[in-house]
């Protein structure tokens, strides 16, 4: 069969009817344990924190969407970046995104930088100072594209070749757009990242995180991983996650158009100062955006100005629903200073441009029409 495309991968891989009953859906395989053939022999697993026959289906999906060698599921998308980084040694060098989710900072400010690993935030924009910042002991540089929440892009063909000459490995959280709409790996990147929290489960049910290797080495590294730190997803999860996946495409479509629709009429409004997406002309990375990606998504933040516009504007707002997390079929709009990157103190967060009014906004799949009407009348109570 030729290569299939993106919506029939979606539909069917990973997702092929179960052998042993013909259920066109996987089945859960709520078992922890499974009973050995012999000694040493098994039918293919033998306890569910080292592989579990339903995670083993969503990460074939996984591997599939990405064009990856192998998918691994984890409990979140944290639990997904602390597998990542497991691996590193002291004296290892880990150059991360400047101005990335405010989780991911907590984790490597907190914990991962106490372990002895050299840790150094860039702005990815500048290629030249990335290439002059990569040193022998570098080993991962970990890029967010497009950033949360200020949607500013990298450049990840570029920042590969440059990392790939010094023998180093690029790693990219492609959250924001999905496999749907970004493949990092075609673009060069050696691993991928997910919080499946958000579109790839697509329904706002669950939490899950996933890691995409390009190569045989990564999955015995994060098959080890797994097994030794433990954080997988439940096979529950792992049926959320598959059954989202199979309407990824339709349901990309329908966020992307909305996306479009909000990022034009909000460029426009009098009371907004910038409006933050890669898919408006006059966005500094529109052409990038372009190139690199299938479509803009539908994540974007708008800057209202002083933190009490913030709150006047979530507090009138009716359909789109004040709250975190992204990806759902359902709007949300959230702070972003007092909510994803309240981890970061005031200083952090004037350094990488995440002012007191700045709004995101997750457009869902309901009609673009009383997504604005929704907005006009949350701006006017400002
Ligand atoms: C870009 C990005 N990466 C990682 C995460 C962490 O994922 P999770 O909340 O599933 O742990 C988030 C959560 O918002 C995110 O937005």
């Amino acid at each position: 069969m030729p290569d299939q495309k993106f919506a029939t991968l979606a539909v069917h891989a990973g997702q092929e009817p179960d052998p042993l009953t013909g259920a066109v859906n996987v089945p859960v395989y709520l078992s922890s344990t499974f009973e050995l053939t012999g000694i040493g022999t098994d039918k293919g697993w033998d306890y569910s924190r080292a592989g579990n026959p339903t995670r083993d289906r969503l990460e074939t999906a996984l591997a599939a969407l990405e064009g990856g060698f192998s998918g691994h599921a984890f409990t979140s998308g944290m639990a997904a970046i602390s597998a990542l980084v497991a691996p590193l040694r002291a004296g290892d060098h880990l150059i991360c995104t400047h101005n990335v989710y405010g989780g991911t900072a907590r984790l490597f400010n907190l914990y991962i930088q106490h372990y002895g690993i050299e840790l150094q935030y860039l702005d990815m924009r500048d290629l030249a100072k990335l290439e002059a910042s990569i040193k022998p002991n570098t080993r991962l540089i970990h890029v967010e594209t497009p950033t949360n929440p200020l949607m500013v892009l990298a450049d990840i063909k570029a920042i590969c070749e440059i990392a790939h000459a010094r023998g180093v490995e690029v790693s990219v959280d492609n959250t924001f757009l999905s496999p749907a709409l970004q493949n990092p790996i075609a673009l060069g990147a050696d691993i991928v990242m997910h919080s499946t929290t958000k579109f790839l489960n697509g329904h706002s049910d669950g939490i899950g995180g996933a890691l995409i290797g390009s190569r045989p080495e990564h999955k015995d590294r994060f098959l080890l991983v797994q097994k030794a730190a433990g954080g997988i997803m439940s096979p529950f999860e792992c049926y959320l996650v598959l059954r989202g996946i199979r309407t990824l495409p339709l349901r990309m479509k329908a966020h992307e158009e909305n996306g479009r629709a909000v990022a034009e009429f909000l460029s426009t409004h009098p009371k907004v100062k910038r409006v933050n997406y890669p898919g408006l002309p006059d966005h500094p990375q529109h052409e990038l955006a372009k190139t690199q990606q299938r479509g803009f998504g539908s994540m974007l933040s708008f800057d209202i100005g002083k933190q009490e516009a913030a709150g006047k504007f979530l507090a009138a707002i009716k359909l789109f629903l004040n709250a975190e997390s992204l990806g759902g079929v359902e709007s949300l709009a959230s702070h972003s200073a007092t909510t994803t990157h309240a981890a970061l103190s005031d200083a952090e967060r004037a350094e990488v441009g995440i002012t007191e009014g700045i709004i995101r906004l997750s457009m869902g799949i309901e009609d673009k029409d009383d997504l604005i009407a929704d907005l006009e009348q949350a701006l006017a109570a400002v």
